[in-house]
Protein backbone atom coordinates (compact mmCIF):
# COMPACT_ATOMS: atom_id res chain seq x y z
CA UNK A 1 0.00 0.00 0.00
CA UNK A 2 1.21 3.56 -0.60
CA UNK A 3 -0.08 6.64 1.02
CA UNK A 4 0.97 10.14 -0.13
CA UNK A 5 2.07 12.28 3.02
CA UNK A 6 0.65 15.93 2.71
CA UNK A 7 3.62 17.59 4.26
CA UNK A 8 7.29 18.97 3.18
CA UNK A 9 9.13 18.55 6.63
CA UNK A 10 11.13 16.09 6.32
CA UNK A 11 11.35 15.19 10.17
CA UNK A 12 8.01 14.55 9.86
CA UNK A 13 8.35 12.22 7.00
CA UNK A 14 11.10 10.53 8.65
CA UNK A 15 9.06 9.35 11.91
CA UNK A 16 6.24 8.57 9.35
CA UNK A 17 8.33 6.38 7.00
CA UNK A 18 10.28 4.83 10.33
CA UNK A 19 7.18 2.99 11.49
CA UNK A 20 4.70 2.86 9.02
CA UNK A 21 7.70 0.95 6.69
CA UNK A 22 7.45 -2.04 9.51
CA UNK A 23 3.90 -2.45 8.39
CA UNK A 24 4.22 -2.45 4.50
CA UNK A 25 3.49 0.98 3.76
CA UNK A 26 5.13 3.20 1.59
CA UNK A 27 5.06 6.77 2.40
CA UNK A 28 5.53 9.23 -0.39
CA UNK A 29 5.87 13.02 -0.04
CA UNK A 30 3.71 14.93 -1.87
CA UNK A 31 6.02 16.81 -3.80
CA UNK A 32 7.23 13.77 -5.80
CA UNK A 33 4.37 12.85 -6.80
CA UNK A 34 2.31 15.95 -8.28
CA UNK A 35 2.40 19.54 -7.97
CA UNK A 36 -0.79 21.08 -5.91
CA UNK A 37 -1.29 24.55 -4.88
CA UNK A 38 -0.87 24.34 -0.92
CA UNK A 39 -4.35 25.33 0.72
CA UNK A 40 -4.06 27.86 3.71
CA UNK A 41 -4.32 26.86 6.96
CA UNK A 42 -7.07 27.97 8.32
CA UNK A 43 -8.73 25.91 11.45
CA UNK A 44 -8.90 26.73 14.76
CA UNK A 45 -7.79 23.33 15.79
CA UNK A 46 -5.22 20.90 15.00
CA UNK A 47 -8.24 18.51 13.93
CA UNK A 48 -9.66 20.63 11.49
CA UNK A 49 -6.01 21.58 9.73
CA UNK A 50 -5.47 18.01 9.40
CA UNK A 51 -8.99 17.21 7.87
CA UNK A 52 -8.86 20.22 5.54
CA UNK A 53 -5.64 19.52 4.35
CA UNK A 54 -5.96 15.93 3.77
CA UNK A 55 -9.75 16.11 2.02
CA UNK A 56 -8.30 18.71 -0.50
CA UNK A 57 -5.27 16.44 -1.85
CA UNK A 58 -6.99 13.29 -1.76
CA UNK A 59 -9.08 14.69 -4.28
CA UNK A 60 -6.77 16.74 -6.21
CA UNK A 61 -4.27 13.70 -6.42
CA UNK A 62 -6.74 10.41 -6.34
CA UNK A 63 -4.94 8.47 -3.84
CA UNK A 64 -4.74 7.92 -0.11
CA UNK A 65 -3.07 11.14 1.53
CA UNK A 66 -2.55 11.70 5.67
CA UNK A 67 -2.07 14.93 6.68
CA UNK A 68 -0.86 15.45 10.44
CA UNK A 69 -1.18 18.81 12.22
CA UNK A 70 0.94 19.26 15.13
CA UNK A 71 2.27 21.81 17.77
CA UNK A 72 3.51 22.56 21.09
CA UNK A 73 1.17 23.97 23.94
CA UNK A 74 3.25 26.13 26.68
CA UNK A 75 1.13 25.80 29.55
CA UNK A 76 2.67 29.56 30.75
CA UNK A 77 1.80 31.14 27.54
CA UNK A 78 -1.76 29.96 27.79
CA UNK A 79 -1.67 27.50 25.46
CA UNK A 80 0.74 29.30 22.40
CA UNK A 81 1.84 28.65 20.01
CA UNK A 82 -0.69 25.59 19.51
CA UNK A 83 -2.03 26.18 16.12
CA UNK A 84 0.48 28.36 15.65
CA UNK A 85 3.44 26.39 16.24
CA UNK A 86 4.92 26.50 12.87
CA UNK A 87 4.41 30.23 12.18
CA UNK A 88 5.21 31.61 16.03
CA UNK A 89 7.67 34.01 14.64
CA UNK A 90 6.19 35.15 11.87
CA UNK A 91 4.91 33.95 9.19
CA UNK A 92 7.80 31.54 7.26
CA UNK A 93 9.81 31.81 10.41
CA UNK A 94 12.07 28.65 10.46
CA UNK A 95 12.58 26.42 13.30
CA UNK A 96 15.50 28.43 14.64
CA UNK A 97 13.37 32.21 15.06
CA UNK A 98 10.22 30.21 16.64
CA UNK A 99 13.03 28.71 19.48
CA UNK A 100 14.07 32.04 19.48
CA UNK A 101 10.47 33.83 20.12
CA UNK A 102 9.68 31.01 22.56
CA UNK A 103 12.63 31.56 24.92
CA UNK A 104 12.22 35.36 24.73
CA UNK A 105 8.42 34.51 26.06
CA UNK A 106 9.56 32.26 28.36
CA UNK A 107 12.20 35.07 30.08
CA UNK A 108 10.09 38.04 29.31
CA UNK A 109 8.01 36.20 32.24
CA UNK A 110 10.26 35.86 34.63
CA UNK A 111 10.53 31.76 33.65
CA UNK A 112 13.30 28.87 32.89
CA UNK A 113 10.70 26.87 32.30
CA UNK A 114 7.00 25.67 31.74
CA UNK A 115 4.84 22.53 31.70
CA UNK A 116 4.12 22.09 28.04
CA UNK A 117 3.21 19.02 26.07
CA UNK A 118 2.96 18.57 22.08
CA UNK A 119 -0.16 17.23 20.31
CA UNK A 120 -0.56 15.51 16.95
CA UNK A 121 -3.73 14.59 14.94
CA UNK A 122 -3.24 12.41 11.30
CA UNK A 123 -6.07 12.36 9.26
CA UNK A 124 -5.87 9.50 6.05
CA UNK A 125 -8.44 10.51 3.58
CA UNK A 126 -9.31 8.55 0.73
CA UNK A 127 -10.63 9.48 -2.59
CA UNK A 128 -13.56 7.87 -2.36
CA UNK A 129 -14.91 9.99 0.14
CA UNK A 130 -13.41 8.18 3.81
CA UNK A 131 -11.70 8.85 6.30
CA UNK A 132 -9.67 8.13 9.39
CA UNK A 133 -8.09 10.16 12.04
CA UNK A 134 -5.96 9.39 15.47
CA UNK A 135 -4.57 11.66 17.78
CA UNK A 136 -1.52 11.33 20.29
CA UNK A 137 0.43 13.46 22.75
CA UNK A 138 3.43 13.44 24.81
CA UNK A 139 3.59 15.73 28.24
CA UNK A 140 6.52 17.30 29.61
CA UNK A 141 8.71 20.83 30.14
CA UNK A 142 9.79 23.47 27.78
CA UNK A 143 13.75 25.11 29.18
CA UNK A 144 15.06 28.25 27.86
CA UNK A 145 18.70 26.64 27.06
CA UNK A 146 18.79 24.57 23.81
CA UNK A 147 20.40 21.03 24.03
CA UNK A 148 20.77 18.40 21.28
CA UNK A 149 20.70 18.51 17.14
CA UNK A 150 18.63 15.36 16.39
CA UNK A 151 14.49 15.91 15.97
CA UNK A 152 13.23 18.81 14.58
CA UNK A 153 11.03 22.41 15.92
CA UNK A 154 11.32 22.78 19.07
CA UNK A 155 12.66 19.30 19.92
CA UNK A 156 16.13 21.34 21.81
CA UNK A 157 13.61 23.23 24.01
CA UNK A 158 11.28 20.13 24.71
CA UNK A 159 12.59 17.70 27.79
CA UNK A 160 9.63 14.94 27.87
CA UNK A 161 8.14 13.46 31.23
CA UNK A 162 10.34 10.69 32.68
CA UNK A 163 13.64 12.18 31.05
CA UNK A 164 16.16 14.31 31.57
CA UNK A 165 17.54 14.63 27.74
CA UNK A 166 15.81 17.01 25.43
CA UNK A 167 13.46 15.39 22.63
CA UNK A 168 16.66 16.57 20.26
CA UNK A 169 19.10 14.22 22.31
CA UNK A 170 16.73 11.29 22.31
CA UNK A 171 17.39 8.44 19.10
CA UNK A 172 14.69 8.78 16.67
CA UNK A 173 13.66 5.77 17.20
CA UNK A 174 13.05 6.07 20.57
CA UNK A 175 11.22 9.75 19.81
CA UNK A 176 8.85 7.36 18.05
CA UNK A 177 8.28 5.33 20.43
CA UNK A 178 7.01 8.18 23.07
CA UNK A 179 6.00 11.38 20.96
CA UNK A 180 2.87 12.37 20.16
CA UNK A 181 3.40 11.60 16.69
CA UNK A 182 4.09 8.22 17.07
CA UNK A 183 1.41 7.42 19.25
CA UNK A 184 -0.92 9.02 16.79
CA UNK A 185 1.11 6.90 14.37
CA UNK A 186 0.45 3.77 16.04
CA UNK A 187 -3.17 4.42 16.67
CA UNK A 188 -3.29 5.36 12.97
CA UNK A 189 -1.89 2.11 12.03
CA UNK A 190 -4.08 -0.03 14.08
CA UNK A 191 -7.19 1.20 12.29
CA UNK A 192 -5.60 0.78 8.89
CA UNK A 193 -5.11 -2.67 10.00
CA UNK A 194 -8.76 -3.06 10.94
CA UNK A 195 -10.11 -1.44 7.52
CA UNK A 196 -7.97 -4.12 5.54
CA UNK A 197 -10.01 -6.58 7.10
CA UNK A 198 -13.62 -5.54 5.68
P1 LIG B 1 2.45 21.81 11.15
O1 LIG B 1 3.41 21.40 10.08
O2 LIG B 1 1.52 22.90 10.81
O3 LIG B 1 1.77 20.61 11.76
O4 LIG B 1 3.35 22.45 12.28
C1 LIG B 1 3.95 21.69 13.22
C2 LIG B 1 4.88 22.60 14.01
O5 LIG B 1 4.76 22.22 15.38
C3 LIG B 1 6.33 22.37 13.62
O6 LIG B 1 6.76 23.31 12.69
C4 LIG B 1 7.04 22.52 14.94
O7 LIG B 1 7.25 23.87 15.19
C5 LIG B 1 6.03 22.00 15.95
N1 LIG B 1 6.18 20.54 16.14
C6 LIG B 1 5.28 19.57 15.85
N2 LIG B 1 5.76 18.35 16.12
C7 LIG B 1 7.00 18.56 16.59
C8 LIG B 1 8.02 17.65 17.02
O8 LIG B 1 7.91 16.42 17.02
N3 LIG B 1 9.15 18.25 17.41
C9 LIG B 1 9.33 19.58 17.43
N4 LIG B 1 8.44 20.46 17.02
C10 LIG B 1 7.26 19.95 16.60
Amino acid sequence: MRIILASKNRGKLREFQEKLSKSGIEVIPIDEVKKVEEPSETGDTFLENAYQKAVYYAKAIGEPVISEDSGLEVEALGGLPGVRSSRFAGENATDEMNNRKLIEELKKRGLSESPARYVSFIVLAFPEKKGLWSEGEVRGKVITEPRGDGGFGYDPLFIPEGYTLTMAEIPLEEKNKISHRGKAIDKLVKLIEEIKKW
